[in-house]
């Protein structure tokens, strides 16, 4: 059987590159020096994208494939994908749920000690000499006990929510009903009202045009001087303009971001912004995760071409 055409958008492990090449043609449109005409060229016999989840499938790219069956996210986020133009044309369209909760949960909390403790302005006293030359690292902030704000309470809020029990934090959330939840989790419908009674915010929604700068001005000032906002969700649900006056003005105490807008390119004032934790959207960047992620992909995309019902469809 020939191996289906498929369009591949950005860079996979190299295990699951391997995997993918023996089941199908994937035509690499990350390594396209001609970008415009590489589409014009293969796109037209392409039956699947597969993409990732900050890299999507948009208008331009989906109306390319005119043969366009599937549209397979290796990612649990589908906001970059055209959806609705998925859904007007029939295109199916997959992701990986699930299998990467753990990891993102795991990092937005390591990512809260981390600020909260100066973990990485410690390593570097040491590391400099600092501690022998000029004495103790400067004392940080406690976690245990503060109060925690998590906005959005699907699988990854819900994960963040039940790691933070273990650290005594009480628990308040914001989504748009609430939830059965374990007794003593607070629910406020209102943004603005969770931040006010939190001490770390974690956003951990999923990206919509109803979330676009969901976290504003009002919010961080909400969260205030002592409170530190956790990001591990999408950029678009930041307004990064008010994030980074807040922190340049004192009126928030710190942030610990993975998402950037335009990533991987990121904003220089978050190079020099005080009390700031950067990473690089490494939510679900481990080998295992990604492994699973990577067979998530390829098992939708070998259940469609075989007939099968797909394992984890959006669209
Ligand atoms: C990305 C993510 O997919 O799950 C998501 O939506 O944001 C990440 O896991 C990442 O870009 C994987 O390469």
């Amino acid at each position: 059987m020939t191996r289906p055409d498929v369009l591949q958008i950005g860079s996979y492990p190299a295990d699951d590159q391997s995997a993918l090449e023996r089941d199908f043609t994937m035509h690499r449109y990350l390594d396209a020096a001609d970008k415009a005409g590489f589409l014009a060229g293969v796109a037209p016999m392409c039956r699947a994208i597969a993409t990732r989840g900050d890299l999507g499938a948009g208008r331009e790219m989906l109306n390319a494939c005119p043969q366009l069956e599937m549209v397979a996210v290796f990612g649990v986020g589908t906001d970059a994908v055209d959806l609705d133009l998925c859904r007007a044309r029939g295109i199916r369209v997959t992701n990986t749920p699930g299998v990467l909760t753990d990891d993102v949960a795991d990092l937005a909390v390591a990512m809260m000690l981390a600020q909260a403790r100066g973990v990485v302005g410690a390593d570097a006293w040491v590391r400099s000499g600092a501690w022998a030359a000029q004495g103790s690292f400067a004392l940080q902030r406690k976690v245990s006990g503060r109060r925690a704000g998590i906005l959005g309470l699907g699988r990854i809020g819900l994960a963040v929510a039940r790691r933070l029990v273990g650290f005594g934090m009480p628990i308040a959330y914001c989504s748009p009903q609430a939830k059965e939840t374990p007794v003593g989790w607070t629910y406020q419908p209102d943004p603005v009202d969770l931040a006010a009674q939190s001490d770390v915010l974690f956003v951990t929604l999923a990206a919509t045009p109803a979330t676009r700068h969901i976290v504003g001005a009002a919010v961080l000032a909400a969260l205030g001087p002592a409170g530190m906002l956790i990001n591990v969700s999408r950029a678009a649900n930041v307004d990064e303009a008010a994030l980074l006056a807040a922190l340049e003005s004192g009126a928030l105490g710190s942030a610990a971001l993975d998402v950037f807008e335009g990533e991987p390119t990121v904003d220089p004032r978050f190079l020099t912004a005080p009390n700031m934790l950067l990473q690089p959207h490494a939510g679900s960047g481990t080998v295992e995760t990604r492994a699973a992620m990577g067979r998530l992909v390829r098992d939708n995309l070998r259940a469609h071409f075989a007939g099968a019902p797909l394992l984890t469809p959006v669209v």
